[in-house]
């Protein structure tokens, strides 16, 4: 049996995480990038919120998934050919790409995270199930620059970037991020989910259940400032707000102090008034012509788009 091989690829022209997490505190109105929702228990709290009823993202993507399962496989098949390098762009648990290993034939499964320690066991478990597949885990935070490690650079690849992570950038930046995930592809594919425009209220209750699980999801963000900066969030003092702008296309999530209240970290503090709020995620949601015309920009081609019969979901593979 062959054995996962770790590389991590820090940026050292990127600001810490300290100094990007203290530089949006500092900010008006405050904002911290929404990747820092997702420490140990983030990743396991929006786990709870792809089972809950309300979120229909993950499930909807499955659905597509697993009725247009043969067609997909087809056409990955017909854009990249057999013994592909598959690379998977968030990979976390690993389950969805799990299921691609088996539709078609791939040569290494290459697992890119920005928590490279959470990808270890998931991906010695994974090597125990398939023991001849080359399996490499990258630590490295993609969302400020998509350049892969040497190791894996270099060979026709296909991209999965499932989940409608996209929707977390900014059309300008979504655009730069696809475009570079178009040369990393080195003459292969892309294979990504999107979430569309639906009604505002499916999409608000989707952001705000009523168990508040996606509540605690985002006012964790306060209890991984704490241990990263030593502040001191009484998360008590702190509500979870969301809503959709219409002219933006995206949901927001925010966090609104309940009090007048002051923040202390080793380095600083920062007043909030009552009411005032911390940004803490966009979601974008996209139209088909809009995310086709988005993947055309980044230098994609030939698309093909499966949906649900709702059309609330897409899963899009387009060629380099
Ligand atoms: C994992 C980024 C796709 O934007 O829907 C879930 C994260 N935020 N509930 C999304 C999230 C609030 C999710 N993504």
């Amino acid at each position: 049996m062959r054995a996962p091989r770790f590389l991590e690829c820090p940026d050292y022209d990127a600001p810490s995480p300290a100094v990007e997490a203290t530089a949006g505190l500092a900010a008006t109105p405050a904002n911290v990038p929404s990747k820092f929702l997702y420490d140990d228990l983030g990743s396991k709290l929006f786990d709870a919120i792809t089972d809950l009823p309300e979120y229909y993202p993950t499930r909807t993507e499955a659905a597509i998934f697993s009725s247009h399962s043969g067609a997909i496989a087809q056409e990955i098949k017909a854009a990249v050919g057999r013994d592909v390098q598959l690379v998977d762009l968030g990979a976390g648990n690993c389950k969805k790409a799990e299921r691609l290993l088996a539709a078609f034939a791939v040569r290494r499964y290459v697992a890119v995270d920005i928590a490279a320690a959470y990808l270890r066991g998931t991906l010695e478990r994974l090597q125990r199930r398939h023991p001849q597949l080359d399996v490499v885990g990258v630590g490295l935070d993609f969302s400020s620059r998509l350049v892969l490690p040497a190791e894996v650079a270099g060979t026709s690849s296909l991209l999965f970037f499932p989940g409608s992570s996209i929707g977390n950038f900014a059309p300008e930046q979504a655009l730069h991020l696809l475009r570079q995930a178009h040369a990393a592809t080195y003459g292969g594919a892309l294979l990504i989910g999107v979430d569309l425009v639906k009604p505002i209220g499916l999409i608000e209750a989707a952001y705000d259940d009523p168990l508040g699980v996606t509540a605690a999801f985002n006012l964790n963000l306060l209890r991984h400032l704490n241990r990263l900066l030593g502040a001191d969030f009484d998360v008590r003092e702190w509500r979870h707000v969301a809503f959709f702008d219409v002219a933006a296309s995206r949901i927001e999530m925010h966090l609104e102090a309940r009090r007048a209240l002051t923040v202390h970290w080793p380095s600083g503090e920062r007043h909030f008034d009552a009411g005032e709020r911390i940004h803490t995620e966009n979601s974008y949601k996209w139209s088909h012509d809009g995310f086709g015309a988005l993947l055309r920009a980044a230098g994609f081609r030939d698309l093909r788009t499966w949906t649900d019969p709702r059309e609330w979901f897409a899963v899009v593979l387009a060629r380099a």
